[in-house]
């Protein structure tokens, strides 16, 4: 079977730069990416291309090479979907925030839209494949949707997980590590394996390629995830030990890391860990395993989470602390909004709860991040309900640059390892302070001892 159309539901973080990817790689598969979201649509088809909606370095290159030749962003859901012989679902899939399951389990809601969606539209035999982090088992539900309520079409569930980290996604989609490929172990599911495998076999080395049974697949991204943040989880349970008795983190976990069993990556204390999948994956694997009656398996893995939740917590009451206890109508000037350093994505960013904790003591708090809108820093505020719309657009200033934001500001919290802040006139910012002036890094990307030789009273994660 040979491949030339694919549809993707869903142009997100995953789905926007995977496709362009493909399209990219595979100019002879036309590449449809559809959406509910008109804006997001017209903001991909934006004709500069330094507008697209997703920021991801080397992104906006990748799209304005294949936009148009074989690369299409459309609200045509149904259209795309009756064209195509390949269907990735790339839709978002929260945390539930109601009803059985709910702060833990997958909302599976807009999946089964999708599913019912294809199954109304198509025509001929198709191969649906799950792009977005789903509970296992999930496939299963999408196939008994499929087979109930289409119109005698054969389909093929194939799980496809994403690996690919945000703000470095055209890289990681380049040269992943491997691509993972679940599917049925009968005659018509290696037929849509197989095809799959010959899709990504246009730039990946075929040993890269792992296929597995769906359930394999699907556990293996949850895995993953948890095995990450586990990591992060333990170097700041670390950190905390550290501050008590004089050890520096970043030399523990140097000196760990070189130990080849354990390896230097994901060792990095910080503020906390965010981004849509660690939390969300994790919670899941509680969820499921609680549903098995596994529960001290579920509880050693919700440990990840609350180590997680503790360390932004004690972050924002170390700067309360520090401040002699009261942060009340002090400006506080937060750098970096974003989860990480090169995206816009702010999903469970640290520097929201943070931010929500100091707002408590009544801060005022003054932002700046390269990449994130004003919109989306108070919507996401406003997502945790803590108080009025008004409330948190009058606690929240936001500047387009960093030396404005600091002027006046009792204290700086580094929330985001984004380069530039290793770049500025710290000299400049600090003349521009109340005195004495803080600076809490919640990422380590300052040295100390330089910003102290400023006059600054330095507080990073763990030393
Ligand atoms: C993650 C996985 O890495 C990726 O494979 C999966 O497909 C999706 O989830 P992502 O969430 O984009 O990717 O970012 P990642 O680089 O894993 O970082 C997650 C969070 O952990 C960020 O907030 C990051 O700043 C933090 N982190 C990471 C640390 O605090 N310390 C580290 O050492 C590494
Ligand atoms: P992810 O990080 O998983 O890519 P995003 O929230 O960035 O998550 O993207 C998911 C996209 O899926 C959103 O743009 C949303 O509008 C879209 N979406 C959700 N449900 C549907 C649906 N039934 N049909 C089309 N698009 C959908």
């Amino acid at each position: 079977m040979k491949i030339t159309k694919i549809c993707c539901i869903g142009a997100g973080y995953v789905g926007g730069p995977t496709m362009a990817v493909i399209a990219q790689k595979c100019p002879h598969i036309q590449v449809t990416v559809v959406d509910l979201n008109e804006q997001r649509i017209k903001d991909w088809n934006d004709p500069n291309t330094d507008n697209i909606p997703i920021y991801e370095p080397g992104l906006s290159q990748i799209v304005a090479e294949a936009r148009g030749r074989n690369l299409f962003f459309s609200t045509e859901v149904d259209k795309a979907i009756d064209e195509a012989q390949v269907i990735f679902i790339s839709v978002n899939t929260p945390t539930k925030t109601y009803g059985k399951g709910k702060g833990m389990a997958a909302d599976l809601k807009y999946i089964e839209l999708c599913a019912r969606q294809i199954a109304k539209v198509a025509k001929h035999n198709k191969i649906v494949v799950e792009k977005s982090t789903l509970p296992v088992r999930t496939a299963e539900a999408i196939k008994s949707i499929l087979d109930n309520t289409g119109n005698g079409v054969q389909f093929q569930i194939l799980s496809n997980p994403e690996f690919l980290a945000e703000g470095t996604a055209v890289t990681d989609l380049l040269n992943p590590d491997r691509i993972l490929i679940g599917g049925d172990t009968t005659p018509e599911g290696e037929v849509a394996i197989n095809a799959l495998v010959d899709v990504y076999a246009n730039w990946v080395d075929k040993d890269k390629i792992l296929t597995t049974n769906v359930w394999s697949s699907e556990l293996s991204k949850l895995t993953a995830n948890a095995f990450l943040a586990q990591r992060i989880s333990s170097i700041n349970a670390m950190s905390e030990l550290c501050e008590k008795t004089g050890a520096d983190v970043n030399e523990v976990a140097k000196a760990i890391g070189m130990d080849s069993r354990i390896g230097p990556k994901f060792l990095k204390a910080s503020v906390g860990f965010g981004g849509s999948c660690f939390q969300k994956d994790i919670l899941n694997l509680v969820y499921i395993a609680k549903s098995y009656g596994l529960n001290e398996v579920a509880d050693y893995w919700e440990q990840v989470i609350i180590m997680n939740d503790h360390q932004k917590r004690r972050f924002s009451n170390k700067i309360v602390q520090t401040l002699y206890n009261t942060v009340a109508d002090k400006k506080i000037t937060f750098l970096g909004w974003a989860f990480k350093k090169d995206t816009n994505d702010t999903r469970e960013s640290a520097a929201i709860y943070v931010a929500d904790d100091l707002i408590n003591e009544q801060a005022k708090i003054s932002v700046y991040d390269p990449k994130v809108s004003r919109n989306k820093m108070l919507s996401d505020l406003d997502y945790l309900q803590t108080r009025s719309v008004e409330e948190n657009s009058n606690a929240l200033t936001i500047f387009d640059n960093a030396y404005e934001a600091s002027k006046g500001a009792h204290a700086i919290a580094i929330l985001t390892e984004w380069d530039e802040f290793t770049t500025y006139d710290w000299h400049k910012i600090y003349d521009s302070m109340h005195k004495p002036a803080f600076l809490f890094d919640g990422r380590n990307i300052l040295d100390a001892k330089e910003v102290e030789s400023i006059g600054f009273i330095y507080k990073g994660i763990g030393s």
